[in-house]
């Protein structure tokens, strides 16, 4: 996929999972029987995506590239760089504005699963659209805990919130992002939110205001975990340990 990169959020401080995340990052944590990151990052590597920046946290750098290393086993470039403090997802365009030099990119949050048949071609078609950004949707029972969208009757997008205390659909925007090459530029104009945060939904809104934002329903026969919480990640585990046994598949792994 030329002219794409791809970006793994992994910084944060996983407050709900202390005391676990105390010691090591939340996407080194397990699911099931790899580390978290895996699961994100076998999502761009089976995406075609050749040049991968994980952004971590400063004193974790070391752990992720002992883990991961620089991506030959897989064919693929891999490069890192640090978050000083987490000030937000959207920080992300400004840190790797250099770079991801002019190029589009695909972010995806470090402890964001996606499961599917059909992910991989979805993902291409998305990649091939030449200008915007793409957010991909998922029904959740209990939208607020994440960004929502409200949707019109032809289901465009009307506008996003950030964890409405009213949501007004049950459509949660996930963890995974396509943009265009404007996006370091529009994160620059971006100002820190109530909780100090450069909020991604501000970016995308940014971009619904230009007219330039599409959005994938993930329906059924997909399934987006995150896991932000002990429950979620043991949800998570679960739900890998199932597919895993039953069906003897290998999830998060770049080679299978
Ligand atoms: O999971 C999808 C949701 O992710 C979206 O629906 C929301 O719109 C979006 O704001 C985000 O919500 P969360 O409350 O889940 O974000 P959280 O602060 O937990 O951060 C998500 C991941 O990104 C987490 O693995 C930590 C990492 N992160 C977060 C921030 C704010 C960083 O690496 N640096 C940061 O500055």
């Amino acid at each position: 996929m030329n002219n794409l990169k791809g970006i793994i959020l992994a910084g944060g401080n996983g407050t709900r999972l202390r005391p676990m995340t105390d010691l090591i990052s939340k996407q080194l944590l397990p699911i099931y029987n790899k580390p978290m990151i895996f699961y994100p990052l076998s999502l761009l590597i089976k995406a075609q995506i050749k040049e991968i920046l994980i952004i971590t946290k400063p004193d974790e750098q070391e752990n992720f590239k002992k883990l991961i290393g620089d991506g030959k086993k897989w064919n693929v470039n891999i490069d890192y760089i640090i978050q000083p403090e987490p000030k937000g997802i959207a920080q992300s365009f400004i840190l790797a504005k250099d770079w991801l030099n002019n190029s589009k990119s695909v972010l995806v949050l470090g402890d964001n699963l996606f499961f599917g048949q059909g992910l991989q071609v979805l993902l291409s078609s998305v990649f091939k659209k030449n200008n915007g950004a793409t957010i991909f949707g998922y029904q959740v029972s209990d939208p607020e805990r994440y960004g929502v969208v409200n949707l019109d009757k032809n289901n465009q997008i009307l506008s996003i919130e950030e964890k409405p205390r009213k949501p007004k659909s049950n459509w949660a925007v996930t963890g995974l992002y396509f943009y265009d090459e404007r996006a370091p530029y529009f994160a620059e104009k971006l100002k820190p939110s109530a909780r100090g945060e450069l909020e991604i939904t501000d970016l995308n809104n940014l971009y619904l205001k230009n007219s330039n934002l599409n959005i994938e329903f993930l329906r059924k026969g997909f399934a987006w975990l995150d896991t932000g919480t002990p429950d979620s990640l043991l949800e998570a585990s679960n739900f890998v340990r199932i597919i895993e046994t039953r069906q003897g598949l290998s999830l998060g792994d770049p080679n299978s």
